[in-house]
């Protein structure tokens, strides 16, 4: 319920900033970035019900989502561009910014924040000097805050691509992180 009503309250925001939009997708892909995108959304064409879908498959060939993609899964799929930027903005899992080789998300959710997902957090911005939603210079990690990854009672949990890590002590984090170099 809540989830719905902050997802209405996105759409509405970015229904009055769709002209501003429209001037932000002027930007374009290589054209093989583009062919390549194309010849992946073929399958949903005019199916606006696989928008998450599709927005999957956009981001696992480009990486991330910058306009020109969300222009092309607009147009594919017959879908609002608004529609289609609030839906990007509300899952933590799309990401509008280049990432790193890895991307760490640590849980911010309630049992995670209670038991030291912060610590965790802060733990990684100094070791890793990064700010949330940034990459490290290296190109190495992207670091990130997730809402809940669903393991709360092995909080606090921090996911590295899809492995998710669990009752995690902030003094472990830099070796978790070795095994992603
Ligand atoms: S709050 Fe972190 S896993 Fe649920």
């Amino acid at each position: 319920m809540h989830c719905t009503f902050v997802y209405n309250i996105e759409k509405l925001t970015f229904q009055r900033e769709e002209n501003q939009m429209a001037q932000a997708v002027a930007e374009h892909g290589s054209r093989e970035q583009e062919e390549l995108l194309e010849q992946a959304l073929e399958g949903f064409r005019e199916k606006p019900g696989m928008l998450i879908q599709a927005l999957h498959r956009a981001q696992n060939l480009i990486g991330y989502l910058p306009p020109w993609v969300l222009k092309k899964v607009s147009q594919v799929l017959d879908v609002p561009l608004s529609e289609v930027y609030g839906v990007v903005t509300f899952y933590h899992f799309f990401s509008m910014k280049p990432r790193g080789k890895h991307v760490i998300q640590v849980c911010l959710g309630t049992a995670c924040y209670v038991r030291g997902g912060q610590e965790i957090l802060d733990r990684l911005r100094k070791e890793l000097q990064v700010e949330i939603g940034g990459v490290t210079q290296d190109g190495l990690f992207s670091l990130e805050v997730m809402r809940c990854a669903g393991a709360c009672g092995l909080a606090p949990v921090m996911r590295v691509d899809n492995d998710v890590h669990k009752r995690v002590n902030p003094s472990q984090v830099m070796d978790i992180l070795k095994d992603y170099q």
